[in-house]
Parts: C-alpha cells; structure tokens; sequence
C-alpha cells in the first residue's frame, strides 16, 4: 500500500503525520506500507519511521548518477536519504514534464542499480479509453518501457495501474475494469518474462482509491495493492487503507 503525497507537505506536516500514522499502522503485517513525499521531506519521513516497517520512497529519480541535470535527484543521493522505493512514470509526470516510456525505463534502470524499488506507472487517459484504445496503449508503454528490463531486473520492480481519468477525480475505476487493465498488463508480462514473473509481480491500482472503495478493489485477485494519492495525506483515512 503505496502512498504518494505529490506536492503537499513540510517536513514539520511530515512529522505531524507520523506521530498520528505509526500507532495505527503499527500492527498491519498484511502487507508493506511505502510513503512518497516530496523530496524536501525524505529526510524527515525517514527520521519518523524509524523502528516501524514503514517504507519511505521518492517521487521520481533521475537516470544519471551525477552531473549537470538541474533540477534531478540522483539515485545515490535517494538511497543516502534513506529512500527505498521510487516511483516512476507517474501520468503527471507523462503529462506536464515530458516523462516518456524512454525516460521511463532509464529512470528505472537507475533505481535498480541504486537499490531502490521501482514503482512503475502506466495508465491510459479519458480518450483513450473512450476510443477502446486502453489495451494497445498499455501495450505500447509496456513494450516501450520495462519490456526491456533483463529477467531478474524485473523481478525487483512494482507495476502500477494508474487510469489517468481517475487520478484525483474521485471516479474510481470499477473494480472489474481495474482488474480488466491488470490482466492485460499480467499478460504482457506472462508473454515477455514467461509464467513465474507473471504470476509474482506486484500490480497495484491507483486512481481515487479511499477507505470506503478499497475493500471492493482489493477483492479482485488481479489487483495486489493500491497507489493512493489525496487520501494518503491524512494518516486516518491512509490508515484506513491499510488495514482495509
Ligand atoms: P488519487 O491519486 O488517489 O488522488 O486519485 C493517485 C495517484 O496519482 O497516485
């Protein structure tokens, strides 16, 4: 159960949100909780869960280790602020900073060699799914992104199934549609990384998740998680989640 803060909270609200968080959490051992602040806040994200299994991750790495990228945070300098997961490709991203399947999969590449958990978005947008164009589009970023990850590249990193249309829109995808999108991209993976890889990766969906719809898309077997955005900012309602 992933939770990304997108662009919201100091690291002072950071603190706040641990001290309410971990004792809510702190007997969830069903499944692993990650937390993606912005990356002003790992530091202190990181300082807070210590001695608890909460998982800290970024929003986003950049593909070199070091240089003249302005503006990018490096793999190295994740891991030395104590980030274990990263999450990549996410539609804003795609959508207003020019993220591509390209980027995408070196961004990923440079997670593995770092250490880090990928948490690898694709999702198709309102007109793409409108015009019955949702499977050759998840193909397509399939094929153009984490395809070319080796075998045992993949077996490290997590896929997410984010429909763009319901991104911080409350329309959440019904659960059979969510568990639709993942059996294509289960079946992308069964094609190219063979049966074992497919039926052990994680797929979780993300799009308008909340406490009152997680139970419903956790029933599906195909859906392994959930990527949760608006309500992962109050630690009631993210707890909710978890312990659905
Ligand atoms: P949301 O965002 O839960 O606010 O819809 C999900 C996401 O973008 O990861």
């Amino acid at each position: 159960m992933a939770g990304n803060w997108k662009m919201y909270k100091t690291p002072a609200e950071t603190v706040a949100f641990f001290e309410k968080f971990r004792p809510l959490v702190e007997k969830s051992e069903h499944c692993e909780i990650v937390i993606c602040p912005p990356f002003t806040n790992l530091t202190s994200a990181v300082e807070a869960v210590k001695g608890s299994p909460i998982h800290i991750g970024a929003q986003n790495i950049a593909w070199a280790k070091e240089g003249a990228f302005t503006g990018e945070i490096s793999g190295p300098m994740l891991h030395a602020a104590g980030a274990t997961h990263v999450i990549i490709g996410h539609s804003e991203r795609r959508q207003y900073f020019g993220e591509t399947d390209a980027t995408v999969l070196k961004r990923t590449l440079s997670a593995l060699e770092f250490g880090l958990t990928p948490i690898v978005c694709v999702g198709e947008r309102l007109e793409e799914r409108e015009g019955g164009r949702t499977e050759e589009l998840l193909k397509s970023q399939f094929a153009g992104g984490i395809a070319s990850l080796s075998e045992q590249q993949f077996a490290k990193i997590v896929i997410a199934y984010e429909p763009v249309w319901a991104i911080g829109t409350g329309k959440t995808a019904t659960p059979e549609i969510a568990a639709d999108a993942h059996r294509v991209i289960r079946g992308q993976v069964r094609e190219k990384f063979g049966k074992a890889a497919a039926d052990s990766v994680r797929i979780l969906y993300g799009g308008s998740v909340k406490g009152d719809n997680v139970k419903s898309l956790m029933a599906q077997p195909e859906i392994d998680g959930s990527l949760v955005g608006g309500a992962s900012l109050d630690p009631v309602s993210f707890a909710s989640i978890v312990n659905f």
